[in-house]
């Protein structure tokens, strides 16, 4: 008989490659996601399918649990940027954000990755303690700079994004 209490019977969402389809369900899952910024549907479906190869999609019994959307900056090959990470409040607590992460750095998309970067506020505590978590599976430290800042870029309406950048030092334990 099934125990949902029990962690070894909770079923492992399956990670795959996101396409075009995808970008409505993605839409939905992020604006579910507070405090992330909601995107346009159509942002959502471009990230699905011109930038698939750095994405991930998170399924459970065909439902979007998870996400990133992530891409390899245009002038510089060897950084991945996050953009976003999401988990459905239901998929949390279980290092599906980290797994997804290390998901989309083993493709061949990333061979030439050596560091990734992504932006987070100051009280957005959920993402320090995944990218966190991940400066410390790679031996690394988290370089933390103010980079969009309230004032000048986003004229008072948003709260100063910190650019964080993590240098990956074991690489092969993505394969883990
Ligand atoms: C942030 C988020 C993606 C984490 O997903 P997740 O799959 O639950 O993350 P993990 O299970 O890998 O947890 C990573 C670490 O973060 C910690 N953590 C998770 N949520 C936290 C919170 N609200 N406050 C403090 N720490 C938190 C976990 O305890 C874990 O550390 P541990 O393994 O040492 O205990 C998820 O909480 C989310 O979607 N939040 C809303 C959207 C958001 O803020 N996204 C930005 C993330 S970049």
């Amino acid at each position: 008989m099934q125990n949902p209490a029990d962690p070894r019977q909770i079923a492992l969402p399956a990670l795959r490659t996101p396409s075009s389809e995808d970008g409505a369900r993605i839409w939905e899952l992020v604006r579910s996601c507070r405090p992330l910024d909601e995107n346009s549907m159509y942002c959502n479906l471009l990230q699905c399918d011109h930038f698939a190869d750095t994405c991930v999609i998170a399924e459970l019994s065909g439902e979007a649990v998870g996400w990133i959307s992530a891409y390899v900056m245009p002038n510089d090959p060897e950084t991945l940027f996050v953009w976003q990470v999401a988990v459905s409040e239901k998929a949390r607590g279980r290092g599906l954000g980290a797994l997804m992460l290390q998901s989309i750095l083993r493709r061949s998309a990333c061979r030439g990755v050596k560091r990734i970067q992504t932006t987070i506020t100051a009280d957005n505590d959920a993402s320090w303690a995944l990218f966190g978590k991940f400066a410390k599976l790679q031996d690394s430290q988290m370089d933390i700079q103010p980079y969009y800042t309230q004032a000048l870029h986003f004229q008072d309406r948003h709260k100063t994004e910190n650019l964080v950048t993590i240098a990956l030092r074991a690489r092969a334990r993505l394969a883990a």
